[in-house]
């Protein structure tokens, strides 16, 4: 047959990809998933990020975090568990006896800072987590520099960047890169062998083979700080299913946007609307569309 390099993902998609759950279904078919970030000024993003990860289906989530952002965790989501790293700041060399292990895939950046133990957190996980691992955020800059390294993990590597973040890795400024999203990300995700979620009013799924998919759900209410932690939780979550790699991201990416739209049009407006009601939005999704 024809293989289509380049689609837009809608709802007919995802209602064909998304798996239904066993009956006999226990928690660790749905994933168990990690979820490394957070620090002592940044501690909504990783809650924000595990919440979202559980609502979308995950069957355990555990945020590798520091003491001081575990409240904070722990007030929105008393189905969290916890990883504990360092203190206030996130130090990898008080952390070199933390195991990584047991876990389905993981997700780093969130809210973690930009400060060198941060960086060389971000360089072991690359080195040692088995499974997917998912890039955001203050991650990407710390993934930068090991960018050569990824394409020697034996698991899929996803990045999720925003233009910013994207002409950062690229070195371009981000004019450069939204006059051809599609052929930097292409180019990018082959060399490095990386999935690529770029974000923005429509958002670019490219798979390392070329194959790309464009995301059309959204709308200006998710121009808001958070509204990205919500997206690399469902991602996490979304890549535990029984899904393609790239059915996975797009899943994640659809809901995503169709969750605020929903919002939009019944409760909400996109003044008012925050990253944490696109959190309580998936719902709405789920049984409109499954
Ligand atoms: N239409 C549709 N979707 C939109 C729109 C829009 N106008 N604006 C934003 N979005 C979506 C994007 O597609 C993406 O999924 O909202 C999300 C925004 O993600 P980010 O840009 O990562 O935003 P943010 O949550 O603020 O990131 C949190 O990480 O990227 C760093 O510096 C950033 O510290 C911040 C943190
Ligand atoms: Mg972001």
């Amino acid at each position: 047959g024809v293989r289509i390099d380049r689609m837009v993902w809608g709802e007919s998609n995802f209602r064909r990809s998304m798996p239904v759950r066993k009956m006999d279904s226990h928690k660790g078919d749905h994933g168990k998933g990690l979820i490394v970030g957070g620090n002592t000024v940044m501690p909504g993003s990783i809650a924000m990020s595990v919440k979202a990860a559980l609502r979308t289906g995950a069957g355990l989530v555990t945020a590798g975090t520091t003491e001081t952002v575990i409240p904070a965790v722990a007030a929105h989501c008393p189905e969290a568990t916890y990883l504990l790293l360092g203190e206030k700041e996130i130090k990898p060399d008080a952390n070199r006896t933390v195991s990584f292990d047991g876990f389905d895939a993981t997700a780093v950046g969130m809210g973690m800072g930009r400060h060198d133990n941060a960086g060389k957190l971000v360089s072991r996980l690359v080195e040692d987590t088995l499974g997917p691992l998912i890039v955001d955020a203050d991650g990407l800059h710390h993934l930068k520099p090991i960018i050569s390294k990824v394409k020697e993990r034996q698991h899929p590597t996803i990045l999720t960047p925003h233009p910013g973040e994207m002409a950062m890795l690229l070195d371009t400024t981000v004019p450069e890169l939204l006059a051809q999203p599609f052929s930097f990300s292409k180019e990018f995700a082959a060399e490095h062998q990386v999935y690529i979620v770029l974000k923005g009013q429509f958002t670019i799924i490219t798979a390392p083979d070329g194959r790309q998919a464009v995301n059309i759900t959204g709308n200006p209410g998710l121009a808001k700080g958070g509204s990205g932690d919500v997206l690399s939780g469902m991602i996490l979550a979304m890549v535990m299913q029984k899904l393609s790699m790239f059915e996975a991201l797009s899943n994640a990416c659809f809901v995503h946007g169709k969750s605020a739209d929903l919002l939009v049009a019944e409760t909400h407006s996109e003044y008012d609307l925050l990253a944490s009601d696109v959190i309580e939005g998936i719902a709405k999704v789920y049984r409109t569309f499954l």
